[in-house]
């Protein structure tokens, strides 16, 4: 059976699912057009995890995806975290509030309890993503037990392997040019290896599907993943212009007024793709302090994006963003299937 059977989907179209970006109604949207919606619930507490379940399934009965963090859930370091703090307050100063005394773990992992696994139970979406690595075994024999696909992202030869070995049904090929948290286990050292030769490489080393993440904004694009080996792709950039999606204002202003991004790990402390603003430029510098562990650094990132956007300071925003952001097009996500399907035919 091919992968688009499986998924009991028409185009092999992906929404990336993206934490704080993601609503029902744009999942629904790609999945009542035949992509695969998703949603992002890695920053949701679990009442809002099962409303926008719930809320989706309200408005499609086509398949979508549920996506989870599975981050190790690491000790805070008191002296990193002093030093990190230091570092900031001048830029908290500048809107008028003082840099907090301590940081929060605000993202639970899948990882750490069963409560999400639970809810994806009872709520049967038809696949379910981990980004950050790979569920426990026996999170993973549940899912298999409940024939929900399971997706894990990779961004080298090495955890595409694990992802294998672990049971898991299919691999999202995250390549550098990807907008958002780069899905690295862990590590400190990042291959940062272009989604083209990454979809080469595990489709040749794998033999579970592939899916190809980074960098793919037309159906001409997508074609030369698919020849490349991928069985679908996935978008995320692509779609967070769309009405629907729930990126405020000055994100969306600055995705085509300011198209050029970087990655950094100084807004939550772990590399992420985004558009290039006062992080990259004021705090990201070569001599800063070494940031805090994922995601108590994003904690302090939020507090300061909330104080300077109160005073219409909004250059502290983690607008994540693809590196191929400037080809960005202004279509709603229906019309951005169907076009990405039109593009992918003439390109056969
Ligand atoms: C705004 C945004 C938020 C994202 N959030 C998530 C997330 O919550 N979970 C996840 O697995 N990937 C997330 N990603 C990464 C995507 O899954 C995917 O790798 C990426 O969007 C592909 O690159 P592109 O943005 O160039 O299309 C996010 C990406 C963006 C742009």
């Amino acid at each position: 059976m091919s992968l688009l059977e499986r998924l009991e989907i028409k185009h092999p179209f992906f929404l990336a699912p993206m934490a704080g970006v993601s609503t029902p109604a744009l999942a629904a949207e790609v999945s009542n057009q035949g992509g695969l919606g998703s949603l992002g619930l890695g920053a949701s507490s679990i009442t809002a995890a099962r409303g926008q379940i719930l809320a989706t399934q309200a408005l499609t009965d086509a398949p979508f995806q549920v996506n989870f963090f599975c981050h190790d859930s690491q000790k805070l370091d008191r002296e990193i975290t002093a030093q990190w703090l230091d570092y900031l307050a001048p830029q908290f100063e500048r809107f008028n509030v003082s840099v907090p005394a301590e940081l929060e773990c605000i993202y639970p992992s899948f990882l750490d309890n069963d409560d999400f696994l639970n809810l994806v139970l009872e709520t049967r979406p038809k696949a379910v993503s981990f980004h950050f690595g790979i569920p426990n075994a026996h999170q993973i024999t549940t899912l298999k037990a409940a024939g929900i696909l399971t997706m894990v992202s990779a961004t080298n030869l090495p955890e595409a392997q694990a992802i294998e070995a672990a049971g898991i049904d299919m691999i999202i090929a995250q390549g550098i040019e990807a907008g958002g948290h780069r899905g690295i286990f862990n590590q400190h050292i990042d291959s940062a290896i272009k989604t083209s030769d990454l979809v080469q490489l595990l489709s040749k080393k794998c033999d579970i599907p592939v899916i190809a993440a980074g960098g793919i904004m037309t159906g001409v694009q997508a074609r030369q993943m698919l020849q490349l080996g991928a069985q679908a792709v996935q978008l995320g950039t692509a779609f967070v212009q769309c009405k629907s999606s729930n990126a405020n204002a000055a994100y969306r202003k600055a995705l085509f007024n300011s198209p050029i991004t970087q990655i950094t790990d100084s807004i939550s402390g772990r590399p992420a793709r985004g558009l290039i603003n006062q992080w990259h430029t004021e705090i990201d510098l070569p001599l800063r302090p070494a940031v805090p562990a994922y995601p108590y650094t994003y904690d302090l990132a939020k507090q300061l994006h909330a104080a300077a956007s109160q005073q219409g300071e909004h250059g502290y925003g983690a607008y994540w963003a693809g590196s191929n952001v400037a080809q960005i097009r202004e279509l709603e996500a229906a019309d951005l299937i169907n076009q990405l399907a039109l593009e992918l035919s003439q390109t056969q």
